[in-house]
């Protein structure tokens, strides 16, 4: 079992190059399964959902090399539209990989990715949207066909749903005819996969709008492609940096990514100054309270929620988060209250009364984005953090030890 052990009270201070984006790869990768060549992708984090993503590929034929943070990928000799049961409940975007299947295959024989630690998850609009297109789902798991191929479309989603607006993206580049996805998510992810997408000759326009359009192709070839900076990975340095009143400088980001959060986090007081693709930030203490809702891009994201929350723990006042997005992404609180926070919650609604600073205790990661959320909760307050668990935080972080450690955070892995 791994643990993080942090002792808290360093300001954060240096330069920091941001990992590319875990749900910019994730589809991506899927996407790779739909051409019948070469894909060399750049930027690639090494984190290990991108490791699950990969085992599936290659028990699909897939064939790929990693060198650094590029990947290369075969997909020329994919003969298999089975998943391994246990592959798909080991990663939730494997779900993904449905639209790709089809879009390969026109068959796919996949089980029902499980919830997991933030909300129920349901797959309804992935399943309604491919439907539409032609697909019939078999009633045991999910056996998927289309026996007479797939048909372009009008798709309306009751919810921007990221996953489905992907999955149905991936299933319709090959489809017969037009394809038009009305209420799509505009998540900049979206935005970068529809770019892969076109750069294997895909016919894809309006990603990052609530209407994207897909005209069906025939083939689609390799190509090359750099993944955008991971926008969540970039605000957690920004929180962590305001609340250990350091000084960073963030390279490699897009900053219309962070719009809302360096909204946000001007108005606790922290002072921000961006450049082309670089973002300063100084911290000041105390932070200021101010109120979240989480809503769908380009509203503040819901994986922001719990890393903003454990910087409005120490604010000088009272925030509100409400969370809309999931229906169970509170799992972390009891956590935070382990180390003094003073959080109370009320259906989709936390109440933070901000503390004068959090304690150092044993604490574990109930999700990513929540570990996360302790590891910069540790830097910040006082005494020393032990985190267990921490395979949820390496899901989605490249070493994040080494990302705070070169910033001058007191942060080790101990191996127990
Ligand atoms: C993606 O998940 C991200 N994951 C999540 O990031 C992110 O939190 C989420 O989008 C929202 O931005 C990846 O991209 C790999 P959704 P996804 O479908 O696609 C409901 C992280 O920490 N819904 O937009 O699963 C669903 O229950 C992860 O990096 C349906 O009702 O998100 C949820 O309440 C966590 N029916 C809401 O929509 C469906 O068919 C948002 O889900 C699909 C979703």
């Amino acid at each position: 079992m791994e643990k993080l052990v942090i002792k808290g009270g360093n300001p954060l201070k240096g330069e920091v190059n941001i990992q590319g984006a875990k749900n910019s790869v994730l589809p991506i990768l899927a996407a790779s399964l739909l051409c019948e060549g070469q894909c060399i992708i750049h930027n690639v984090p090494i984190i290990t959902d991108v490791d699950m993503m990969l085992e599936i590929l290659r028990s699909l034929g897939v064939i790929w090399q990693r060198q650094g943070h590029t990947l290369i990928v075969d997909s020329s000799k994919a003969n298999k539209y089975q998943i391994d049961d246990k592959l798909m409940r080991s990663m939730r975007s494997s779900i993904f990989l449905l639209g790709a299947l089809l879009g390969r295959f026109n068959n796919a024989l996949v089980s029902r990715p499980g919830g997991c630690d933030i909300g129920e998850r349901t797959t309804d609009l992935h399943e309604k949207g491919l439907k539409s297109l032609g697909a019939q789902f078999g009633e045991k798991g999910y056996m998927v066909k289309a026996p007479n191929g797939l048909k372009g479309a009008e798709v309306y989603l009751d919810y921007p749903s990221v996953g489905a607006t992907e999955n149905i993206m991936l299933a319709a580049c090959k489809a017969k005819g037009v394809t038009v996805i009305k209420n799509a998510a505009r998540e900049p992810e979206i935005v970068d996969l529809q770019m892969f997408l076109n750069k294997m000759g895909a016919k894809v326009s309006g990603a990052g709008t609530a209407e994207i359009r897909i005209i069906g192709v025939d083939k689609l070839n390799g190509c090359e492609h750099r993944i955008i900076p991971d926008r969540i990975v970039a605000g957690t340095v920004l929180l962590a940096t305001a609340m250990t009143k350091g000084d960073v400088l963030l390279k490699d980001v897009i900053p219309e990514h962070l719009e809302l959060i360096i909204i946000k986090l001007r108005e606790m007081g922290a002072d921000i100054a961006i450049g082309e693709n670089e973002i300063r930030i100084k911290g000041t203490y105390p932070l200021k309270p101010v109120d979240i809702r989480t809503a769908p891009y380009p509203g503040f994201p819901t994986d922001m929620q719990p890393i903003m929350m454990v910087g409005l723990a120490i604010a000088e006042g009272t925030s509100i988060v409400t969370e809309n997005v999931f229906d169970a992404r509170f799992k972390h609180v009891g956590e935070f209250r382990r180390m003094g926070a003073d959080i109370k919650i009320s259906n989709k609604t936390a109440v933070i009364k901000g503390v004068k600073r959090l304690i150092g205790t044993y604490v574990e990661a109930t999700d990513l984005r929540a570990g996360a959320a302790l590891v910069i909760g540790g830097l910040a307050g006082e005494n020393t953090t032990i985190i267990e668990k921490v395979e949820h935080i390496d899901r989605g972080y490249e070493k994040i030890e080494e990302l705070f450690g070169r910033l001058g955070g007191n942060i080790i892995r101990i191996k127990e």
